[in-house]
């Protein structure tokens, strides 16, 4: 059996890579150099490739039997998963994990670019009948918030996603439901949500994190206006992915509360990590380097 895993150094693919570090049957595909040193020692074979190159993709999928298939919300995002999708598929790959996103429901939600990526993927998958397809449908990753860490333990959490409440996930678990799926004899397939164990406002996450870091942190609700377009920008940030982001939190704040997934729970068979979990383990490292 040879695994094939996307993004090993994503937010959740690293994950992925601690977990199958010491397998031999790993292939894991990196883009660069600097991508191979930060994946660390593996057992398994590093594939350096150029993923939107055809003959890249077709050399990674050979003997593929089991793909982890991620990739971030960019222009080419839809090209690049569905043709190593079904590059994998075509080489004989009998299962897919897809890591695709939560999808709305309730009113004032329209479709956003981000979430109709995931479906139009997961659909051309689906046609090209891959024998077993699980779709992680995870809730919004905490593991967003460590870039901020700083100002968080400083006692402030900007954030454009508004006042509704959502079962923020830790990206530790994701990957955990995604090794399962990849590595069970019978895999849960299907559709599976994944979120923490409630529903929190932004102001009550901060309560969470303000509780373990021992002070108190606030919410700041951030605009969907001009100068968060233009923040991102700053950051080389295309404008269509801004369209899309925008579309995205415009739905975040008109959701409301989101429902919950049991994803970890029926796979893993344990209940998912809090955000106190995340804070003590990730957020506080992030923040004063300890
Ligand atoms: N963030 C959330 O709250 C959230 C919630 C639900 C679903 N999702 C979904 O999660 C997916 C992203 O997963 P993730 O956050 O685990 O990944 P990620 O951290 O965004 O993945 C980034 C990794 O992909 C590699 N990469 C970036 N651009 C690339 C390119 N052009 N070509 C090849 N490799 C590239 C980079 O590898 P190197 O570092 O090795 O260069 C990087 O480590 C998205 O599809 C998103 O919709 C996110």
């Amino acid at each position: 059996m040879t695994i094939l895993v996307t993004t090993p150094n994503g937010t959740v693919g690293r994950f992925l890579t601690e977990a199958l570090r010491d397998r031999s049957d790993v292939r894991f595909f990196v883009r660069s150099e600097a991508s191979a040193k930060r994946l660390g020692e593996v057992s398994g074979e590093v594939f350096r490739g150029e993923i939107t190159a055809a003959a890249d993709v077709r050399a990674a999928v050979t003997g593929v039997d089991r793909l982890y298939l991620a990739h971030p919300f960019v222009e080419d995002q839809v090209a690049v998963e569905t043709n190593l999708g079904l590059a994998a598929i075509g080489a004989g790959a009998r299962r897919i994990v897809k890591l695709g996103a939560r999808a709305f429901s309730g009113e004032g939600v329209v479709p956003d670019a981000v979430t109709g990526a995931h479906d139009t993927i997961t659909e051309r998958l689906r046609r090209a009948g891959v024998p077993e397809l699980t779709v992680l449908r995870p809730d919004r990753f905490l593991q967003n918030f460590l870039p901020a860490a700083a100002s968080i333990a400083e006692g402030t959490l900007a954030d454009p996603a508004g006042p509704g409440a959502r079962g923020y996930v830790d990206a530790r678990d994701i990957a955990a439901v995604a090794v399962a799926e990849l590595l069970a004899e019978r895999p849960l397939g299907g559709e599976i949500e994944i979120s923490g164990p409630q529903a929190l406002t932004l102001s009550e996450l901060c309560d969470r994190f303000g509780a373990v870091l021992g002070r108190p942190v606030r919410y700041v609700d951030v605009p969907l206006d001009d100068a968060w377009r233009a923040a991102l920008v700053d950051r080389g940030v295309t404008p269509q992915v801004i369209d899309g982001l925008h579309g995205l939190y415009a739905n975040y704040r008109h959701e409301g509360v989101a429902g919950l997934g049991d994803g970890v729970q029926r796979v893993l068979g344990r209940p998912p990590r809090s955000a106190e979990d995340f804070a003590a383990d990730l957020l506080v490292t992030a923040a004063y380097g300890t």
